[in-house]
């Protein structure tokens, strides 16, 4: 089997190209110059896959300044048209049949539950990006099937996120984000592979799922479970107006969280190996 991969060098697309490769499966990285070429030259290179895994996209946690906006937009939403366009291109026989792509739990609005039946938005920048995103693989032919993955914020030992706080939290200077009332909504990478890797072979993954782990935890919570699992105190917050006066209107990515619900995986039977804050970290300190 082959599949295609965008953002194959970022830290997802890695762990998926991993796992693909340990299950014999023939990944072709998709180059991110091709996803802004010629539609014709993308479809050669889509040529005979049998699935697309759609994760390109430039950082969005970084002040959103006209010239990033157009980055993160592009990023997105004109590489996903531009693939959508090449596999249109594409005889029948030799489409893909699938297409799994990445999205994001900050389309939901902050500081309400949300289960995949959810259309409360929220109002920022973020979130218009993440709807146009989904809304292009409306451009897919109907024999297609399509996977939307809306992803939490994603831990793992090589994780932006715990290499960015852990050494911070190790030296005992770590605390709570503003409030620590927002949600924090998680996903161990392992399970998140799993669900990636299940939607290849597994027919009956379409349409749209929350990829978070089922326990519900706040920044405070997080913040608790670090300082726990590292045995160091974490009375130091970081105020949610440097937070703010760092990264600009993205500072809500931080600081305001909606609170997310797996449902669609949960009535699936999926298997999370991660379910909890606890699990995840214990898994992710080990040895480190
Ligand atoms: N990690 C998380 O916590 C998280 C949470 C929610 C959603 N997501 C989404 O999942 C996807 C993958 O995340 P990740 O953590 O693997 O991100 P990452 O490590 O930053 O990698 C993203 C990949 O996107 C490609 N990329 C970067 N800038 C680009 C640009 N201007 N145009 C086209 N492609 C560009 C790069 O791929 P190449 O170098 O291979 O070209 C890069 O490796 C992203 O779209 C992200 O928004 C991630």
């Amino acid at each position: 089997m082959k599949v295609g991969l965008t953002g194959a060098n970022g830290y997802i697309g890695q762990n998926i190209n991993h796992a693909l490769r340990l299950m014999g499966v023939e990944v072709i990285a998709i180059d991110r110059h091709l996803l802004y070429g010629h539609h014709l030259k993308l479809a050669k290179e889509l040529a005979n896959t049998h699935t697309i895994i759609n994760l390109a996209g430039a950082p969005i946690l970084k002040r959103w300044t006209k010239k990033n906006k157009t980055i993160i937009y592009n990023s997105r939403v004109s590489t996903t048209r531009n693939l959508c366009k090449a596999i249109n291109a594409l005889p029948r026989e030799k489409r893909p049949t699938n297409f799994i792509s990445a999205s994001a739990i900050g389309i939901y609005r902050p500081a309400i539950r949300h289960d995949e039946t959810s259309s409360k938005y929220a109002n920022h920048f973020a979130a218009r990006v993440i709807d146009d995103w989904e809304d292009t693989l409306a451009e897919l032919p109907d024999t297609v099937r399509k996977t939307i993955f809306r992803i939490g914020v994603v831990l793992g030992k090589d994780s932006q996120f715990i290499q960015q706080v852990l050494p911070v939290f190790k030296l005992g200077l770590g605390g709570k984000l503003g409030s620590g009332s927002q949600a924090f909504p998680f996903i161990h990478i392992d399970d998140l592979v799993s669900a990636f890797t299940q939607a290849i072979t597994d027919d009956s993954f379409f349409g749209i799922y929350n990829l978070v782990a089922p326990q519900q935890i706040n920044n405070k919570d997080l913040t608790k479970a670090l300082g726990k699992q590292l045995n160091r105190p974490t009375l130091i917050p970081v105020p949610g107006f440097l937070l703010h006066f760092i990264f600009g209107q993205a500072s809500t990515l931080i600081l305001e969280n909606p609170v997310v619900i797996p449902r669609r995986l949960k009535n699936k039977g999926f298997n999370f190996q991660h379910p909890t804050i606890e699990n995840c970290l214990e898994n992710i300190l080990s040895n480190n």
